[in-house]
């Protein structure tokens, strides 16, 4: 047996063909393209029917994938109940988690979620889940904005492209293209990232063979913590403390010195700057340049990033995907309470064709621990204790 690894750091935890990094050469592939290559020519309609299916479709099965996602962004009344009866000081990963749990109650069945042979019951069953449930996430995400400043949701349009829809229906209104094309990368950027800690929540979860509803809950839960997809909401809060870029270098040394985290910056598998970051800072700039303006936020990231290279960067941590995500979201007027939705809307591709990976060779996921208790001992009652 090998020895413990405090968060399984360097443990393989399954096999997976779905996505690779090379942490020290800063490459990502999903299914072997490459990252950069897909932010620039693919669609997250695409990317996702390739994450989920393994191969790029031919033009007539992606239009039948984006037809069926169009036809399955309605939920149910019942869900739009249920949000209403949620706080709206409440996080929007709560509310996001609440009703993607609920799901699983108003679309009931009882098909089995192992796959045994290609195109049985149960691969139908999970491919036919899968388009519906991520369907629903820019819905129920997009609902939430409206309804928690007192609007009625907006109605999906199925005219519209996938992220086209979402920030119509986030924003009840017209989207700008060049603002849709850019979430659509984003998008893009967030869909895969092999085994990281949600991901292996939805493994665990899906190793049990629970239906989806589980599954996908499990994973946002995972993703809302600070030190993974919650971070890109810390990364604004920080920025704006530190005010403008000539603050920048004694912010961090004072933050450094108390032994802080510096949010957006590092990560488990890369030690070199995070290749999706460099994309979102590209986007960053096309973004100002169209704008005619850089904003002071982004300046003062551009300046944090200058200072951690001298710090940081001797110990392999450079920026991370959350790094500029924030910034750009920021600058397209998502508020940061809904960063890490948005990641959760487009990891979803991700989290399923892992779920789909899963329980295609299923085993349960039951590791084992290196006991640190008491040896057994005699029970004492209360009196003599
Ligand atoms: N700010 C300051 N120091 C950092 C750091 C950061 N963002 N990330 C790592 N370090 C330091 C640690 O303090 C530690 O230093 P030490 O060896 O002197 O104790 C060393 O680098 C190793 O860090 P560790 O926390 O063990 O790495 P990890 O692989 O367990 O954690 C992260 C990876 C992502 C959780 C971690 O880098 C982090 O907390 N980053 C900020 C949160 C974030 O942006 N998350 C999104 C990830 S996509």
């Amino acid at each position: 047996m090998t020895d413990y690894q405090p968060g399984l750091e360097g443990v393989p935890a399954t096999k997976s063909n779905i996505s690779f990094l090379d942490g020290k050469q800063g490459i990502l592939t999903y299914r072997g393209y490459r990252i950069v290559d897909l932010a620039e020519n693919s669609t997250y309609e695409e990317t996702a029917y390739l994450l989920l299916d393994g191969e790029l479709p031919a033009v007539a099965q992606l239009a039948r994938f984006d037809t069926q996602l169009r036809e399955h962004r309605r939920v149910k009344y019942n869900i739009r109940d249920i949000m209403k009866s949620l706080p709206v000081t409440g996080h929007p990963m709560e509310m996001l988690q609440t009703a993607v749990a609920s799901l699983g109650m108003f679309y009931p069945n009882n098909v089995p979620v192992q796959i045994r042979s290609p195109g049985d019951e149960s691969e139908q069953y999970v491919h036919g889940q899968s388009i519906r449930i991520l369907a629903r996430m820019a819905t129920l995400v997009a609902m939430w904005q409206q309804m928690r400043i007192g609007n009625d949701p907006v109605r999906p349009r199925n005219d519209l492209s996938y992220a086209a829809n979402f920030l119509y229906m986030f924003f009840n209104a017209e989207p700008d293209p060049l603002v849709a094309r850019i979430m659509d990368t984003c998008f893009i950027l967030h869909a895969e990232h092999t085994i990281n800690a949600s991901t292996f929540a939805a493994m665990v979860t899906g190793s049990t063979l629970a239906m989806p509803s589980y599954v996908i809950s499990a994973a946002i839960g995972t993703l809302a913590g600070p030190l993974h997809g919650g971070a890109n909401e810390r990364v604004i809060t920080m920025l704006e403390e530190i005010g403008k870029p000539e603050n920048a270098k004694v912010w961090l040394e004072n933050k450094l010195a108390a032994k802080e985290t510096i949010w957006g910056m590092g990560h488990r598998e890369y030690k070199v700057k995070d290749p999706r970051a460099t994309l979102l800072q590209k986007l960053m700039r096309e973004l100002a340049d169209s704008q005619g303006t850089v904003s002071p936020l982004f300046e003062t990231a551009l300046a944090l990033e200058e200072a951690c290279e001298e710090s940081l960067a001797p110990k392999g941590i450079y920026p991370n995907v959350d790094f500029y995500s924030g910034i750009l979201y920021r600058e397209i007027g998502i508020p940061p309470d809904q960063f890490t939705s948005i990641f959760a809307i487009a990891r979803t591709a991700g989290w399923l064709a892992h779920w789909r990976e899963q329980v295609s060779a299923n085993r349960i996921f039951r590791p084992t621990q290196v006991y640190t208790g008491y040896d057994p001992r005699d029970y004492l009652p209360a009196a003599g204790r």
